[in-house]
């Protein structure tokens, strides 16, 4: 199960931040963020604790209800339907998981295919360094960000490996959608982004149980 759980966070999640919106801070806002400071996890207050298990039980509950679509579209054979559930279908289960755990979430990378998927800005300088493990932010009112790898995987490569081996039909819808593509290139195993996750201040309030 828990592999079953990985493997769905690493495959599904996959077009989790879909057509996010970008994000465009006022200058107000940004004067107001006074600092976010890494939190280790062996440090973590009990608060940050609960935010954690919220943030991870998001996570998990977006990599399975996108499971089901991006399975389907593959198993229907047809790719360019993947890459439509990620436009179309993405960003709607990242806001039903928004609205029922109460976290902001999507994915980045250094590397971009959708250029609107830029994370918070407390997460910049850990994206710089390419941080190679899960990283937890704390930020100046309570606020809790975590940052969780993403690995290539093989079955990642038909739209992320090097152009030559990308089919060409995915090439093509690609191209169309995603002018500025930096995704691909990528090797089995590969650093190829992050979730980005964000808990607002305070212990949360208990999930509700239905999807
Ligand atoms: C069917 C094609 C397809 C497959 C297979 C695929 N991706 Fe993607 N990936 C995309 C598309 C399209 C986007 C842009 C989604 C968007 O608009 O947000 C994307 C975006 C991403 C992003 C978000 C950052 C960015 O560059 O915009 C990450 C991270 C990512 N993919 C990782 C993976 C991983 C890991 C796998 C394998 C488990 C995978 N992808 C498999 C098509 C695919």
């Amino acid at each position: 199960m828990k592999h079953l759980v990985v493997t769905c966070v690493a495959l599904c999640l996959v077009l989790a931040g879909c057509a996010r919106p970008a994000e465009e801070p006022t200058v107000a806002e940004e004067a107001t963020v006074v600092e976010w400071e890494r939190v280790l996890p062996g440090l973590m207050t009990e608060t940050q604790k609960a935010q954690q298990e919220l943030m991870l039980t998001a996570v998990n509950a977006l990599a399975a209800e996108l499971m089901g679509e991006l399975t389907a579209a593959l198993d229907a054979g047809d790719a360019s339907a993947a890459i439509g559930v990620c436009r179309v279908k993405a960003p709607l289960v990242a806001a039903h998981v928004t609205e029922m755990y109460g976290v902001e979430i999507g994915r980045t990378s250094y590397r971009l295919r959708n250029q609107a998927n830029v994370a918070p800005s407390w997460a910049d300088a850990y994206v710089a360094d390419l941080v190679e493990d899960p990283t937890y932010v704390g930020g100046p009112n309570g606020e809790l960000g975590a940052l969780l790898p993403i690995r290539l995987r093989a079955e990642c490569q038909m739209c992320h490996g090097p152009a030559e081996d990308i089919d060409e039909g995915i090439q093509a819808a690609l191209a169309e959608h995603y002018p500025n593509d930096q995704a691909m290139g990528f090797a089995e195993g590969d650093l190829r982004g992050w979730f980005w996750i964000e808990a607002p201040p305070g212990e949360p309030e208990p999930a509700e149980t239905e999807m």
